[in-house]
């Protein structure tokens, strides 16, 4: 029963074969392919290439013909036509017809809450229809998104309706990336951007209205700018503030910010038929895969959304779809096409920008996204959804001074916005993989961020605005005391804080960088050592997550391990054993890849990305004219490359040194290659036999075990540094240290000396025995403020 439409240009079953893969449409010159080989990366066509890929008759598939479409899109329309067209879709989003009354309540109060569907219009609109009232002329609109891809799409949707550039009139400023212009009106900005910025301007001078948007994804800074917006609309009458949300606890919010105003918008969404399954389900990508494909196969008009954890899980099931839509074309030769549509963060702009476009005619499209696709990004057109009920999430135990990324159920709010995005259009259908039973066990909805996270960013920014008490802040939802005073602790250990609280000098500089505290600390003390040159690298190579690709293959990931334990053996004789791993390590693929002249055959060769070198280096950069502009010193010693390097272990155990771990097991003098090859063919195996490469955590006294693709287990020759630092413990089967660096004993005494001037009630301004005896927290806390001192037998247990 397919529709006279629907049916597929009679070109198409001629040449089934020819059909082109997914990633074919994806364009960027750096889109690494995995394929049975190994790893091929693509470079962005010439003009040439490009008029060669665009198929001739005898090669059609359903991705080809939208980007032909796209293209003859682009090179017809007239731009009278387009802008019309732009209006035509601002006046009919849900949100026009609210236009004048919005405008009215944002006039009549400070504060207004608006909460409105995703997709109503909210995150385009309200910025275009108060600058339109003229609202922009006394200072910026300034919007904030929890996420940075919001923050870009939708300045360059807003940008493309006002039928600007971007930067000009509408721009966006992201960590490490700024496109805004002294003309800009209206500013998109991460939540993180705007924090930073209250953090120079308190009373955030240069804008007349600030809206949080997105507030109901309660991302850490959003909630840290509520108490801050709070105190700064105290002192600035002019100021308004918008909250706008999916949903929200409305009263919850409104007394918060002094009992204001709540301005609805109803959507316009139609009924979603829910379908559970009877069984539980555990493959959910094969889940999603076969149903996508049964939809695709059975239902009638209308695009398929999936929701998947992560950016690799999403490349799996487009690969899979791709292959079961071959196998459905030999059945069914005349199969109308589906077009895949991968949508995750790190998906370059240009590819996200895919998603909104609409399928050609005679095509569905399927999205396959991470959870960005709940509420962030609205793609139009959807009737399907399909959700495993799964999402990625950062979590924090300060107990054990954890930070994971695990992948847990959603809520019961999420599942409900997810089955939303069916009804946007049309009725829609909504495919839960998972019964009705475990449904109904889902937490109502997700624990705000700030209870699940590590909060000493957070407060060094509250510091250096001046904010003492933080205990006493004004949470919406106050964290645990415990993750609190962990994180001031921290600081205090880091030289940040002084023993009653205050910021040190050195915690003055560290604010002023847009990092983990602990980098900035190491960037900081590199100034005082001579090594700024090599910590900047470093620095910039850390802040990009995953930089070595591995691919999902076992020969490809054994190839990737190869040309990794290559670029180790090459430093490991001008390295002392002592301190090295996978700081200097990564500091040398820098350089190698700076004395290759940035060349894409190089990152190609090393399993490396060339987008994000590039990106580590702009981020080095923008560090760089940090200390610049905060007048640290820049002068480096000279010296041999050993010396270079243990200057900048030593300056990096400054930042590190909290995270110190002390070597269980003397190891073999030398690892025997079979056990080297178990490594990286059975993780696990490998990790029941390398008991030499457990480590006892310093502050924790807990066992802990090198992470399996860390420099130190994979170079050949030294022996496990007898002391090192790690960058983060992350608990998966076992407890691993990630990203560990060899250090010296000594280099790590100031940490105990430091200890001596602890007092925790004196450090938090408050008697911290009272605050948590009166939250009931006594006995969670009491473990956690005596700090554990190591004692092996301790360990042991
Ligand atoms: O914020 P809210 O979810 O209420 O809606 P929105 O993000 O303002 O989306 C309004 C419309 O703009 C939807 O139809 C989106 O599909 C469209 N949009 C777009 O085409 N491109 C973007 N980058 C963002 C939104």
């Amino acid at each position: 029963n397919v529709t006279p439409e629907l049916a597929p240009p009679p070109k198409a079953e001629a040449q089934p074969k020819k059909r082109r893969n997914w990633r074919d449409h994806l364009t960027s010159y750096d889109e690494v392919d995995n394929d049975e080989d190994g790893i091929v990366v693509k470079r962005r066509p010439t003009n040439t290439e490009e008029e060669e890929r665009i198929p001739n008759e005898n090669v059609y598939s359903g991705n080809e013909k939208f980007k032909q479409d796209e293209e003859r899109e682009l090179a017809e329309k007239p731009t009278k036509k387009e802008v019309m067209d732009i209006a035509a879709v601002r006046a009919n989003l849900p949100i026009y017809s609210f236009r004048e009354d919005l405008i009215k309540a944002v006039k009549t109060g400070q504060t207004l809450i608006v909460i409105g569907e995703t997709g109503s219009g909210k995150s385009t609109q309200i910025s275009q229809y108060l600058m339109e009232e003229g609202f922009a002329d006394r200072g910026v609109i300034g919007i904030t998104q929890p996420r940075r891809v919001g923050a870009v799409s939708v300045a360059r949707r807003v940008a493309e309706e006002c039928d600007c550039d971007i930067g000009d009139m509408v721009g966006y400023s992201v960590r490490f990336g700024d496109q805004t212009s002294p003309k800009t009106k209206i500013k998109y900005m991460t939540d993180g951007v705007l924090l930073r910025e209250c953090l120079l301007d308190p009373m955030l001078k240069r804008y007349s209205v600030i809206i949080l948007d997105e507030a109901h994804e309660r991302s850490v800074n959003t909630d840290i700018l509520f108490g801050l917006m709070k105190m700064t609309l105290a002192k600035r009458p002019d100021l308004k503030l918008l909250i706008t949300s999916a949903t929200l606890d409305q009263g919850k919010f409104s007394h918060y910010f002094n009992n204001s105003r709540v301005f609805f918008c109803p959507g316009r969404s139609y009924p979603v038929d829910i379908f559970y399954l009877d069984e539980p389900n555990k493959d959910y990508v094969d889940k999603a895969v076969r149903t996508a494909i049964r939809i695709h196969e059975e239902e009638g008009k209308g695009d398929i959304l999936i929701f998947l954890t992560g950016q690799y899980e999403i490349e799996e099931a487009c690969n899979r779809l791709e292959k079961e839509m071959q196998k459905l074309y030999k059945r069914k030769p005349d199969m109308q096409d589906l077009v895949i549509v991968p949508l995750y963060a790190a998906l370059p702009p240009g590819e996200q920008s895919k998603v909104f476009q609409p399928a050609p005619t005679g095509t569905r499209k399927v999205v396959v996204a991470t959870n960005i696709a709940e509420t962030s990004l609205t793609v139009e057109g959807v009737v399907f959804v399909i959700d495993p009920g799964y999402v990625k999430q950062t979590g924090f135990n300060a107990t054990t001074g954890m930070e994971s990324l695990e992948v847990v159920y959603i809520s019961q709010v999420a599942a409900q916005q997810r089955a939303g995005r069916g009804g946007r259009t049309r009725p829609g259908k909504c495919y839960r993989l998972y019964t009705k039973t475990e449904y109904d066990n889902l937490i109502p909805s997700t624990v705000p961020e700030i209870q699940r996270s590590n909060l000493c960013n957070v407060i060094l920014t509250l510091k250096a605005m001046g904010v003492g008490d933080i205990l006493g802040f004004e949470f919406l939802d106050p964290p645990d005391p415990v993750l609190l005073i962990d994180a001031m602790k921290q600081l205090f250990f880091l030289g940040a804080l002084q023993p009653d609280g205050s910021l040190t000098t050195v915690g003055e500089k560290m604010a002023k960088f847009p990092l983990d505290p602990k980098f900035s600390r190491a960037l900081v003390a590199a100034s005082e050592t001579g090594c700024t040159r090599d910590m900047l690298s470093l620095v910039a190579m850390l802040s990009i997550e995953n930089i070595f690709y591995r691919p999902s293959t076992k020969e490809g990931r054994a190839k990737s391990d190869d040309k990794r334990r290559e670029l180790f053996e090459d430093i490991s004789g001008h390295v002392p054993d002592e301190i090295t791993g996978d700081h200097v390590a990564l500091l040398y693929l820098y350089d190698s890849w700076l004395d290759s002249h940035k060349d894409n055959k190089f990152c190609n060769e090393y399993f490396v990305q060339p987008r994000h070198m590039k990106e580590a280096d702009d981020i080095r950069k923008q560090l760089h004219e940090i200390m610049e502009t905060e007048k640290l010193s820049l002068s480096d010693k000279k010296g041999r490359y050993s010396e270079r390097m243990e200057r900048l272990s030593l300056a990096l155990c400054q930042g590190l040194y909290i995270n110190a771990a002390k070597r269980f097991n003397r190891p073999p003098e030398a690892k025997p290659k079979h056990l080297r090859e178990k490594i990286n063919n059975d993780e696990d195996l490998a990790h029941n036999q390398y008991q030499d490469y457990t480590y006892v955590v310093m502050n924790r006294g807990q066992l802990a075990l090198v992470h399996p693709q860390s420099a130190v287990l994979l170079s050949p020759q030294q022996q496990a540094p007898e002391w090192i630092v790690y960058g983060d413990l992350v608990q998966t089967t076992r407890v691993f240290m990630r990203t560990v660096c060899g250090v010296k004993e000594e280099w790590l005494e100031v940490l105990h000396e430091r200890k001596k001037d602890l007092n925790v009630s004196k450090l938090v301004g408050r008697d911290v025995r009272e605050v948590v005896s009166s939250l009931k927290l006594a006995q969670a806390v009491s473990t956690e403020i005596v700090d554990s001192k190591y004692d092996e037998s301790h360990a042991e247990e």
